[in-house]
C-alpha cells in the first residue's frame, strides 16, 4: 500500500537505523538544524543490520519508511551505511519524501581530500556492496580506498560494554589489520563506530579517523536549504521509537545523546 505523504516545511526530519548509531549522525544535524523537529526509529530488533540479506533489508526499511510518511515526515535520513549501501539505489524513487542516504552524500567530500590511501571501517554488508569504492571512485579514481569488517563492533556498542578488557582487545586488533595498509585516513564507515572513538584514539591519532556524521550533516542542512525546506515555525519536537527493548537502548544512548525518556516501543 502506498501511503501518499502531505509535508512542508514544519514536518519532522526522520532518521532511522538498526540501534542507537544513527544517534551519531541527529546530534549532528540538530546542532546543525536546532530549530527543527525530529523522529528516530532505531530497529533493535533486527540489529545488526550488516548481516543481514538485502531482502530483509527492503523489507524492514520499507516498514519503517512508510511510518514516517503517515507522520508527514519531509525528509529520512539513512543514519545507516549498510541501508545506504545496499538498499538506497533500489528504493530511491519509491516514497514522497526526500531520501538521504549517508555513503552517496559524503563521498565526493571524502574523494577531494588530498590523500591516496583511504581504509573504510564498515559492516560487513557494507563492504561486500563496494560502495565507498565505488562511490568515492565516481570523483576521484586514483584514490585507493580499502575496506576492513568488523565483526564485533556493533554488538559492543549496542550491549554498552566498552569499557571491558575483551572489547578493547577486539577494536585494537582490527585497528592493527587496518594499519597494515598504511591509510593516511581511516572513515568510521558504520554510524555506530563513533561511539568507540575513546577507544580508538588509545592506540591512533584520534586524527586519523573521519566520522562522516559531520559532513553530512552539512549536505543535508544545504539540501533542505535549498529546497525551501528549513523550518519556519520552530516547535522542537523530539520522537525516539525503538522494535524492542527501549531501556537496553536509553542505556547505551546515554554516552551519545540526551535522551529525556525511554523511546517507545513500535513493531510494525
Ligand atoms: N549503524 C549501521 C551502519 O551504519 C548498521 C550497523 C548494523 O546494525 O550492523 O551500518
Amino acid at each position: 500500500m502506498n501511503i501518499s505523504n502531505s509535508y512542508n516545511c514544519d514536518s519532522p526530519i526522520a532518521f532511522f537505523d538498526s540501534g542507537v548509531g544513527g544517534l551519531t549522525v541527529l546530534n549532528k544535524v540538530k546542532k546543525l538544524l536546532p530549530d527543527e523537529s525530529y523522529i528516530y526509529y532505531g530497529d533493535t530488533l533486527h540489529v545488526p543490520y550488516g548481516e543481514k540479506s538485502k531482502e530483509e533489508l527492503l523489507e524492514y526499511s520499507d516498514k519503517i519508511i512508510k511510518f514516517f510518511e503517515s507522520k508527514h515526515c519531509k525528509a529520512v535520513v539513512m543514519a545507516c551505511n549498510t541501508t545506504s549501501s545496499v538498499i538506497y539505489d533500489s528504493i530511491k524513487d519509491k516514497y514522497n519524501l526526500k531520501i538521504y542516504p549517508i555513503v552517496q552524500s559524503v563521498a565526493e567530500i571524502l574523494a577531494e581530500m588530498p590523500i591516496d590511501r583511504l581504509g573504510v571501517f564498515a559492516t560487513r554488508a557494507t563492504i561486500n556492496s563496494n560502495v565507498y569504492p565505488k562511490e568515492i571512485g565516481k570523483y576521484n579514481p586514483r584514490m585507493s580506498v580499502f575496506g576492513q569488517h568488523c565483526p564485533n563492533w556493533v554488538n559492543i556498542v549496542e550491549n554498552n560494554t566498552l569499557d571491558d578488557v575483551s572489547s578493547i582487545e577486539i577494536v585494537k586488533t582490527d585497528l592493527d589489520n587496518m594499519m597494515k595498509n598504511n591509510p593516511e585516513k581511516i572513515v568510521l564507515g558504520c554510524t555506530h563506530y563513533p561511539f568507540l572513538l575513546k577507544i580508538l584514539s588509545k592506540f591512533a591519532p584520534a586524527e586519523l579517523f573521519i566520522d562522516p556524521a559531520e559532513n553530512f550533516a552539512q549536505y543535508i542542512k544545504a539540501d533542505l536549504e535549498k529546497s525551501s525546506l528549513l523550518v519556519k515555525n520552530k516547535l522542537k519536537q523530539e520522537e525516539f521509537y525503538v522494535s524492542s527493548a527501549p531501556q537496553k537502548f536509553f542505556e547505551a544512548s546515554k554516552m551519545f545523546y540526551n535522551l529525556k525518556t525511554k523511546p517507545e516501543l513500535l513493531t510494525f
